[in-house]
């Protein structure tokens, strides 16, 4: 049943997340992904996951789609249905914590529920990602149709149509998909790997 856990103490294991990553040769972190429907957030997610495993380091995405499948399948498009989805994405702190680069993509449309993500995994581990894809290139790439039917009204509370998205205004990485030019997979992969390098999480 629901309700506060009371009387409970943290327990420490000394195998820590300093241990696991000095096996792993990486350090733990978030790629947090954001964007509109349709701007690439899974596309992206998965090229990044395979780059990496690639060169020999582990990873774990969680799919907006494919969490609301499972974990989170009792959860609406509401504004407090996606906080507690983003909410709930604390599993990745776990990943983190495991020592893995654990790559989310969620379209995590509201700025405190991004930022209280962040504040949850402390700023060094939290990368956040913006796909600042244009909403009108969205809407023609409309993968699953969905944008058809939330203009046909067929879809309520649709996030770019009528449910907001509120861009990062501060975060580590900004992806251009400029409507005449648009980067492909592998260039958006290269800027996350190249940060990724540079901030030391890949040994
Ligand atoms: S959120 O806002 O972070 O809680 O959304 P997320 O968990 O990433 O799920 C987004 C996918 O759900 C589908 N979908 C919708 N998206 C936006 N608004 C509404 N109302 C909606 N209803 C269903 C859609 O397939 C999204 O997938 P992506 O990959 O973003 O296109």
């Amino acid at each position: 049943t629901v309700g506060k856990s009371t009387n409970i103490l943290w327990h420490e294991c000394p195998i820590g997340q300093t241990e696991r990553q000095k096996l792993l040769n990486q350090k733990g972190c978030v790629v947090w992904i954001t964007g509109l429907s349709g701007s690439g957030k899974s596309t992206l997610a998965s090229a990044l996951s395979c780059e990496l495993h690639s060169r020999g380091h582990l990873t774990y995405v969680l799919d907006g789609d494919n969490v609301r499948h499972g974990l989170n399948r009792d959860l609406s498009f509401e504004a407090d249905g996606r906080a507690e989805n983003i909410r709930r994405v604390e599993v990745a702190k776990l990943f983190a914590d495991a020592g893995l680069i654990c790559i989310t993509s969620l379209i995590s449309p509201y700025r405190s529920d991004r930022s209280a993500c962040r504040c949850l995994l402390s700023n060094s581990s939290f990368i956040e990602v913006f796909l600042n894809v244009p909403l009108e290139v969205c809407e023609a790439r409309d993968p699953k149709g969905l944008y058809k039917l939330a203009r046909a009204g067929k879809i309520n509370g649709f996030t770019g149509i009528d449910d907001p998205y509120e861009p990062p205004s501060d975060c580590e990485i900004v992806i251009q998909g400029k409507v005449e030019d648009c980067p492909s997979p592998a260039s958006m992969v290269d800027q996350v790997v190249s940060y990724l390098e540079a901030n030391g999480f890949l040994k």
